[in-house]
């Protein structure tokens, strides 16, 4: 089977056993802080493993996209990979052991018809239970193997959240399993490169704590992940993942690029470089697809070694022109069918990639010999100096973690604490996989232990009548809440929007019989609205009847916005291009923020493009649809997906799609839909309600991210009018209608520029005269000539200028000079060098003199500037320069 229908083959048979079919989340983990990348089946499901959610229904079964950051060092051998796919099937609190072992052996040997002679299991240490089951399903005992959590056989999501014993299926290539490595307690090592792990069962029951206790999950779970290229790999009898049908068609783009032929039994570092370009390239298209981009903190950062470390592997058999954007082509192409995402934003994921290279390529080569020459002149001490590393990083590119392999490769070990000494001295740059707080869970368990599913009826109203079900003052619960307190009040049934999707919550007040409570955010936990505020008449009691009336004004607002925001969206794909694709967005109801993609800085000109369109949107009065309806059917209808979110069950679509307005002669008729979103907020009925859109700005937010800031409706208006009053009142100011204006300012502009050429010219021939009279004044001294003296300059330029003048009239001279200029008394000192060879240095006489003006000076030995705060004191500040020249000079 090809990999294709190795999942298909698949899901269906998951599907024929009551499973319900949920597309791949996101690379990026929706709302799940503590992970940088989904690494496994099961991320998006762990708040239906924690019970902080209801699951769409008990048995599901997924193809999820996963990135291991931690693996990037093993790759360009047989199997690791850092993007794959798992297949998993998944209980929630449904089937446990027994039913999961019995499906696992039934696809691999019933569908695939793997060699059952060949299939290994391992248990944990003690379950007897699990090893019972195996040898029910005819797995003699000496094929199941007891691992412990050491080895592997015990498997957690993360440092906190769900875990649980595994079960292990190992698939045996070898002929001999008795020559087999053994572990000390003398059972078969499975990580003998003859066996290859391919199903991995986790008994799924416990929450660990952050001090690692286990206290058991809500129910007892199961979740199960296959590497689909691993299991290609058996099934299709090959010698690598490499060589499955997928993953060998990128590879032979490699091939083509490097100039070299694939063969594993040829020369090792080039076979190993083949296969990290291929992995590479295609977990770069992947990750950028998904929304990341090369950078120097967390997600980006990763992107950036994994294309990084790519086109190093390529300097090593040869590549010095640029390759990668063929390599991640074939990847696309390989990949399209099943993820239609990468074909469509394809080139902006090649852009990226390119770019990225590009930027390093330039600088690898000289990256390259330094560190050559770091290993030859450090061969005594074997290790690479962390200042060293922190140039190839900072300066040429090298991620440190690639400079640590290439050193590793020619036994050279790294000065790791150096290098973090050094960039830490040098500034703070490189966050890498910190900087994540840990799962924010423990507020939404409060409100999940309510066990409670709060029904929101704020599509359709903006009051609701309900009842009271709990409320919590300083996060605990409280039978009432008395005037003055503030707290959180959970309804059964509520109008209120919850934040989500960027749309921030709503406001508006809770009446009940006894008290009115002012609510100022509405926040979606553990399954159900929590309203935040202040009861500020009477008092709130649990279980009282209560009506949830929304702001109506607040509402609307967010309404408008959150529908501009969408207009905005599809505008900039259609002005920017398709790869645009919204990173973030704040909808409030006085003004809104798009982050989105794009590798440069927009133009103006499609700036003002893309607010004409959405303005035209507008007038159109295109009416909203919206439909509630499958995944997979919404995204064959075209709909746009943010990358973040996670779809694990019917989806909420919102559609712009035909004008209100009967097409006339000033209207252009549109047929297809102008924007069509996965989205779960609020929206206004049609688009003509958003009044007026103007952008009021756009800026950078990072390597290829960017945020507009909008306004709409009476926000809108009221810019535009700010704007208009400004214009009205320079109108006024320069005398002259608002086209003219312009021209008045380069008038004016030129008119300035005349005047102070002209001033300059008379301060400066000011300055001659003056330098003729101070010249005259000077003493001679030992053959130098002596001047200091007070002026009059209404610069820090004038003074100098006059000095040099002096200068230039002089040949062996010191002279210093004083003036107040600003309130501020200034000094300024030159001395020719013979003066300065005498012993008399200008920086230090104005040091002096500076000193007595309550400041100081310095500069050069010829030359030197000074000042200070009292301006009273100047003359005796340069009577204390004239004696310190007299001393050095030999005249005093
Ligand atoms: N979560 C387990 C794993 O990643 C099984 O899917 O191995």
């Amino acid at each position: 089977m090809i990999v294709e229908e190795l999942r298909n083959a698949f899901l269906a048979f998951f599907e024929a056993r009551d499973h319900r079919r949920i597309p791949s989340a996101s690379l990026v983990p929706y709302g799940d802080p503590s992970l940088l990348f989904t690494s496994a089946g099961m991320v998006q499901f762990k708040p239906y493993f924690l019970g902080l959610e209801a699951p769409p229904a008990a048995r599901l079964t997924s193809v999820q996209k996963c990135f291991r950051a931690t693996d990037i060092e093993s790759v360009g051998d047989d199997s690791h990979l850092t993007f794959f796919e798992m297949l998993g099937n998944f209980s929630l609190g449904d089937y446990f052991k027994a039913e999961a072992i019995e499906a696992a052996l039934g696809f691999l040997v019933g569908v695939l018809e793997l060699d059952f002679e060949r299939l290994w299991v391992t248990v944990y240490t003690d379950d007897d239970e699990a090893f019972e089951l195996w040898r029910g399903q005819g797995v003699p005992a000496e094929r199941i193997l007891r691992y412990s959590a050491e080895l592997g056989n015990y498997w957690y999501s993360g440092d906190t959240g769900p875990c649980g014993p595994c079960s292990e299926l190992h698939y045996y290539f070898g002929d001999d399993p008795a020559s087999e490595p053994r572990l000390p307690d003398g059972q078969i090592d499975l990580e003998s490169p003859n066996f290859l792990e391919v199903w991995n069962l986790v008994f799924m029951a416990f929450d660990r704590a952050a001090d690692g206790s286990l206290t058991p999950l809500p129910s007892q779970n199961i979740d199960t992940g296959v590497g689909l290229e691993r299991l290609a790999w058996v099934q299709q009898d090959v010698r690598s993942v490499y060589e499955t049908d997928q993953l060998r068609s990128i590879l032979a783009s490699a091939e083509a690029a490097a100039g070299i032929a694939y063969d594993p039994d040829g020369a090792p570092a080039e076979a190993s470089a083949l296969r990290t370009i291929t992995e590479h390239a295609r977990a770069a298209a992947f990750l950028i697809h998904d929304g990341v981009l090369p950078g120097n903190e967390g997600r980006g950062y990763v992107l950036r070694r994994v294309l990084r470390r790519a086109i190093y592997f390529g300097y090593t058999i040869g590549l010095r022109d640029p390759f990668i954007e063929g390599v991640i082509e074939a990847a696309i192409d390989a990949s399209k069918s099943a993820h239609r995402g990468l074909d469509e934003q394809r080139a902006f994921i090649v852009r990226v990639a390119g770019d990225e290279e590009r930027r390093f390529q330039a600088a690898l080569t000289r990256g390259i010999e330094l560190l050559d020459g770091v290993i030859e002149r450090e061969a005594a001490a074997q290790r690479v100096p962390g200042r060293e590393m922190f140039t190839l990083y900072d300066t040429h590119g090298l991620p440190p973690e690639l400079t640590r392999e290439l050193a590793a490769a020619r036994c050279f070990e790294v000065s790791v604490a150096g290098f973090v000494g050094v960039r830490a001295a040098q500034r703070e740059r490189s966050r890498g996989e910190t900087g994540f707080s840990d799962y924010g869970g423990d507020e939404a368990e409060r409100f999940a232990a309510l066990g409670l599913d709060s029904a929101f009826l704020g599509y359709e109203a903006l009051e609701a009548q309900s009842a009271v079900v709990a409320l919590f003052a300083d996060g605990e619960r409280v039978d009432r809440l008395e005037a003055g307190a503030e707290g959180e009040v959970v309804l059964g049934a509520t109008a209120f929007y919850a934040e989500a999707g960027g749309q921030v919550g709503d406001r508006g007040e809770i009446i009940t019989g006894s008290g009115r409570f002012r609510v100022d955010d509405t926040q979606p936990l553990g399954g159900v609205h929590v309203h935040r505020g202040e009861v500020v008449e009477g008092a709130l009691a649990e279980g009282e009847a209560a009506e949830a009336r929304v702001d109506p004004v607040w509402r609307a607002g967010s309404r408008r916005n959150h529908t501009a925001t969408h207009l905005l969206h599809a505008a900039l794909r259609e002005v920017l291009g398709q790869h645009v694709r919204q990173a973030g967005s704040l909808v409030a109801p006085d003004h809104l923020r798009f982050d989105y993609t794009h590798p440069q800085a927009p133009a103006a000109a499609e700036l003002r493009e893309a607010q004409r369109l959405v303005n035209a949107k507008i007038r159109d009065d295109i009416a909203q649809e919206t439909f509630i309806l499958p995944y997979e059917e919404a995204i064959d209808r075209g709909a746009i997906a943010f990358f973040e979110d996670r779809y694990t069950s019917e989806v909420r679509m919102v559609e712009y799609c035909e004008a209100r307005v009967a097409p006339g002669a000033a209207h252009r008729h549109t047929p297809a839909c102008f924007s069509r979103e996965l989205c779960g907020g609020t929206h206004l009925h049609s688009t003509g309600g958003v009044g007026n859109f103007v952008i009021t700005g756009d800026s950078s937010i990072g390597a290829g991210l960017r945020r507009i800031e909008a306004l709409t409706g009476p926000e809108a208006e009221r810019h535009i009018e700010e704007r208009l009053e400004l214009v009205d009142d320079l109108s006024q100011r320069f005398k002259a209608p608002p086209a003219e204006i312009a021209g008045r300012i380069d008038a004016l502009e030129e008119q300035l520029a005349d005047e102070r050429r002209r001033a300059q010219a008379q301060s400066a021939s000011r300055a001659a005269g003056v330098a003729e009279e101070l010249a005259d004044q000077a003493e001679h001294l030992n053959g130098v000539q002596l001047l200091v003296a007070v002026v009059e300059a209404d610069s820090a330029d004038a003074l100098r200028g006059m000095a040099d003048r002096l200068r230039e009239r002089m040949d062996s001279a010191f002279v210093t000079l004083g003036a107040v200029i600003g309130d501020r008394p200034q000094l300024l000192a030159l001395a020719t060098d013979d003066v300065v060879e005498r012993g008399l240095r200008a920086d230090e006489v104005v040091k002096a003199a500076g000193a007595v003006v309550g400041g100081g000076g310095g500069g050069r030995p010829g030359r030197a500037r000074g000042g200070g705060r009292d301006a009273s004191r100047l003359g005796e500040a340069l009577e204390a320069a004239r004696a310190l020249a007299r001393e050095r000079l030999g005249g005093a």
